[in-house]
């Protein structure tokens, strides 16, 4: 690969086209389940986002987000975030990330929220340690079962990332200090071998397994006031919530 990885807001139907079409070869959704053109040419012009990693003329990687209100207050709820997949695990999804929140930040906004998979390691790994957003909502198959093969054809619970912008959690981790210590309260395991259950047919009532375990303790948890702060990984590849109780109090209600 050479040649820079460039980031910007994307303003035109070229470029809203070929995050469609990236988003078709990440995914693999059916036709009908696609977010549409329309959607994300309106996106950034009603306080949404549109943003392309762009190789040369290529799209590598985009973010998509459109605006949300919780208890009167405007934030971001981030739908999409896309890297091509050779061009995986070199930091390009966290400064689109970042990007993201510069760009929040600039509009006046204080919170980007977004739905993952509890059972998506990397994906956990990115949001909470990466980047700092706490998780402490779960939803039971927020969108039903999708034609998507990387969600296994599960039912599709979501953990909510929170991401508190100007929160000291996120900045000091983005500045780079040390991260605020708290006590550990639980911790929820996810083994390694997830991914394979989930693309296996014959394999994926062990996913299925994992899921139903994994949902009641969040769960229980949640109710209880924990909240997810931290991830951990082993060698092996498992990955493990750690949650305690979140000490700052930013917050526009849970509905
Ligand atoms: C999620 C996604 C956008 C991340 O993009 P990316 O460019 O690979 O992400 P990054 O390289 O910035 O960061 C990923 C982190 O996870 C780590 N990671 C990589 N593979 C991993 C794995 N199998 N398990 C756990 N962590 C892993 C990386 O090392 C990196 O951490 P580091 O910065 O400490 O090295 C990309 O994988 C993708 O497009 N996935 C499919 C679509 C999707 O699931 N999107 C998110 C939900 S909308």
């Amino acid at each position: 690969m050479s040649g820079e990885i460039e980031l910007r807001n994307c303003t035109e139907i070229e470029e809203f086209r070929a995050c469609l079409g990236l988003q078709k070869e990440v995914w693999g959704f059916a036709d009908n389940e696609l977010v549409p053109l329309r959607i994300f040419s309106l996106a950034p012009k009603i306080g949404g986002q549109v943003i392309g990693a762009w190789h040369g003329d290529a799209l590598v990687g985009f973010a998509f987000s459109i605006p949300g209100t919780r208890s009167g207050h405007a934030y971001l709820h981030s739908h999409m975030l896309a890297v091509k997949s050779e061009y995986r695990n070199s930091g390009l999804g966290r400064k689109l990330k970042l990007f993201q929140r510069d760009d929040a930040l600039a509009h006046g906004y204080e919170l980007i929220e977004w739905t993952f998979d509890p059972l998506e390691i990397k994906n956990a790994y990115l949001n909470l340690e990466r980047l700092g957003a706490i998780a402490r909502r779960y939803n039971i198959n927020q969108y039903g079962i999708t034609s998507s093969p990387l969600q296994g054809f599960l039912p599709t619970d979501r953990l909510i990332a929170e991401w508190w912008l100007k929160s000291k959690r996120v900045e000091s981790l983005l500045g780079g200090s040390e991260r605020h210590a708290f006590t550990e309260e639980m911790r929820i395991d996810v083994p390694a071998e997830i991914y394979a259950w989930k693309a296996d047919p014959e394999a994926r009532h062990k996913a299925s397994e994992v899921q139903m375990r994994n949902r009641q303790r969040f769960l229980k948890a949640f109710s209880a006031g924990l909240a997810c702060l931290r991830y951990g990984r082993d060698d092996s590849g498992n990955g493990v919530f750690v949650l305690g109780r979140w000490d700052e109090d930013w917050s526009y209600g849970s509905k």
